[in-house]
């Protein structure tokens, strides 16, 4: 695979993981997607994939949603449902399984930067399971889950992640949302 950011060699002292989650999915069969503005999600992204084993590819926010103008424009094509450049990662999609998106929740809903992502890769992903974790400050979450649902169907995996929880929910909540990715069980 092209343009990983994080690989399964990512020390997870660092981010404060206490126990690994060997998720049996398949080494290459699933992939975090994800993108950040302040960089919350970036690092859940890092840390879900570590645990799972998986490599983790950033969206860049090539337009840019800093400061107070950035804030505004986010809230704006966020709650209108737009896309937003991206720039691609050229991730190798053809043996995915799953991907598990990473955002921050702006609005309640997709962002606009992944909405642009999905919709470029539409095809290569039609056979893939959706997986959602989030960061976010802290409204009820099932707004989100449902907007997104609406627009990408039913996912495999749902969490959302406020900013201030604490690690040790952090990590169980992690792996919650890791052994939703196990496959069924004949
Ligand atoms: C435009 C905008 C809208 C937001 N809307 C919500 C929201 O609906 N619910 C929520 O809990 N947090 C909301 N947030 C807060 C972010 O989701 C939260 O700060 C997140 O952790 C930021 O992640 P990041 O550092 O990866 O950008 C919003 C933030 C922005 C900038």
């Amino acid at each position: 695979m092209r343009g990983a950011v994080a690989s399964p060699g990512v020390n997870t002292s660092d981010l404060g993981l206490q126990r690994t989650v060997r998720v049996e999915v398949g080494v290459g069969d699933t992939v975090v997607v994800y993108t950040t503005r302040s960089g919350h999600s970036g690092a859940l992204a890092e840390q879900f994939a570590a645990m799972i084993d998986a490599p983790a590819y950033e969206v860049k926010d090539v337009a840019g949603h800093a400061g107070l103008v950035g804030f505004l424009r986010a809230g704006f094509q966020a709650s209108r449902r737009l896309s937003a450049p991206m720039g691609d990662p050229g991730i190798d999609l053809t043996d995915v399984g799953t991907v598990v998106l990473v955002q921050p929740i702006w609005a309640s809903n997709l962002s606009p930067v992944l909405r642009t992502w999905l919709d470029a890769h539409r095809a290569e992903l039609s056979g893939a399971r959706l997986a959602m974790l989030a960061s976010q400050s802290g409204s009820p979450p099932e707004r989100f889950r449902s907007n997104v649902e609406a627009e990408l169907g039913g996912l495999v995996a749902f969490a959302a992640i406020p900013e201030r929880l604490a690690m040790q929910e952090r990590i169980d909540r992690l792996e919650a949302l890791a052994g939703c990715l196990q496959p069924a069980r004949a």
